[in-house]
């Protein structure tokens, strides 16, 4: 398994490009499933999930050809709607070819996603809303059996609690459906705003894309004349790149960004006393004089990301005083707080609380990535540590972060990638 060697106490300097969204292209690339013609994906990131679902597109039968940050896919010989659990099992965004598979096929199976280290993640605003659009779903050995022998209806459809790929996976389900389908309490992150406007490029009668109610005009099982794409840069890999000059007080720009995709991350950075100057799609971070403690709580889109909990909780490490995190998305998204612990950080966990301590030292020690988030989070410890930092179980950060230390080290730090048996 590889690991991350990180000397700490270099400063940064320099630029770097974002790369695509990763859950940007996950949805989109599902949305091929509703193509009627080949589709170029551009500026999809190099990570190992783009990879698990290109190879989900294969077994179901689709055909894909990936060249760098390309990919060009063609689903129209797809004749398999079984997502199985070992695929399932490696990528849970694997739940979002449920809507189109059911949708365009009116059958099919889909591995129940287990939980992962960040909660349990279950999917039942997902099958509650497509069985209110006619699909009938039975739950059995481990799998989602969906039925709409007569396709999929519109419906009104009510949101809980307001889901990313529980929106996704519906908008996709009632872009083929028959009649309309009114979403309420939607999601409204940046990557669903660019599914519904590829949808909606592709003839899809698609209004209120980027509002909290979504109304979409199905095309009764009418594959999609869908069109190339360009993947939107990805906002948690740019707040990831901020938090690195930050912890470090470096000066750095990032390059390739949608600034208003990252407003409460901003906010907070300067709140924290960074300075952030802007150009057209480049941000630049300044060092803070004093780096000043936060609160935290985290929300929806355009409220601050849970995406960013982990990175922000290693940088409070280093404010002028405490700082509080309040979690509110996810029941267990705390996981690097004790392994921050063990570089010397002061946190402590209460319920979905966390109470960081501030002008912690942090010294280099051997430390385990947990989640994608929270790798991310234990480098950018690394970075600031004194002496060496190895972060083990990278292939959780390899999920969602393209090269991450080839980034890195061209800013200046001082990265190695090891393997090592785990016997
Ligand atoms: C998406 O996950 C992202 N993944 C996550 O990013 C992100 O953390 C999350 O949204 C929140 O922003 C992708 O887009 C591929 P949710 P998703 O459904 O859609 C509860 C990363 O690091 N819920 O918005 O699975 C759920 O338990 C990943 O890139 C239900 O109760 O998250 C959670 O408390 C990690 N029932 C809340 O809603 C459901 O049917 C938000 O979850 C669905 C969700």
């Amino acid at each position: 398994m590889h690991f991350l060697d990180i000397k700490g106490g270099n400063l940064l300097k320099g630029g770097i490009k974002i790369s695509g969204a990763k859950n940007a292209s996950l949805p989109l690339i599902a949305s091929t499933l509703l193509s009627k013609n080949s589709i170029v994906l551009d500026n999809i990131p190099d990570v190992v999930d783009i990879k698990t679902f290109l190879k989900l597109i294969k077994i179901l039968g689709g055909d894909f050809h990936l060249d760098n940050n390309s990919v060009t896919i063609n689903t129209m010989n797809v004749n398999n709607t079984k997502a199985t659990y070992d695929i399932v099992k490696t990528m849970r965004a694997s739940i979002l070819v449920l809507g189109p598979l059911l949708a365009r096929f009116g059958d099919c199976e889909v591995s129940l996603p287990g939980g992962c280290a960040i909660g349990q993640r279950p999917v039942d605003l997902h099958l509650k809303a497509l069985e209110a659009m006619g699909a009938e779903i039975e739950i059995k050995n481990g799998y989602i059996h969906s039925k709409a022998p007569n396709g999929l209806r519109g419906a009104v459809i009510v949101f809980d609690k307001i889901t990313v790929t529980g929106t996704e996976n519906i908008v996709m389900a009632a872009a083929l459906a028959k009649g309309t389908t009114k979403i309420i309490n939607a999601a409204k992150e940046p990557e669903v705003v660019q599914l519904c406007e590829v949808l909606r490029d592709a003839g899809v009668a698609i209004s209120g894309i980027g509002t909290d109610e979504i109304i979409v005009e199905g095309s009764d099982r009418e594959l999609l004349p869908m069109q190339n794409i360009s993947i939107i840069p990805d906002r948690i890999e740019a707040g990831t790149y901020l938090c690195a000059g930050a912890i470090t007080n470096s000066e750095l720009t990032i390059n390739n960004v949608v600034i208003n995709h990252l407003e409460s991350i901003i906010a907070k950075l300067q709140e924290m006393g960074f300075g952030i100057t802007f150009s057209k799609n480049s941000i630049t971070l300044l060092p803070a004089k004093k780096i000043k403690p936060v609160t935290i709580f985290t929300s929806e889109f355009p409220g601050f990301p849970t995406d960013m909990q982990a990175q922000f909780m290693a940088l409070a490490t280093q404010a002028d005083g405490v700082s509080i995190i309040d979690e509110r998305l996810f029941e267990n998204r705390f996981m690097h707080a004790s392994e921050l612990n063990r570089l010397g950080a002061k946190i402590s966990i209460n319920g979905n609380i966390a109470t960081i301590e501030g002008n912690t030292k942090l010294y280099g020690a051997d430390v385990m990535a947990t989640d994608l988030r929270a790798s991310s989070a234990l480098v950018l410890a690394g970075l600031v540590a004194t002496g060496q930092t190895k972060v083990h179980r990278i292939y959780h950060l390899d999920r969602g972060y393209e090269r991450l230390e080839d980034k890195l080290n061209r800013l200046g730090a001082d990265i190695k990638r090891g393997n090592e048996s785990i016997f």
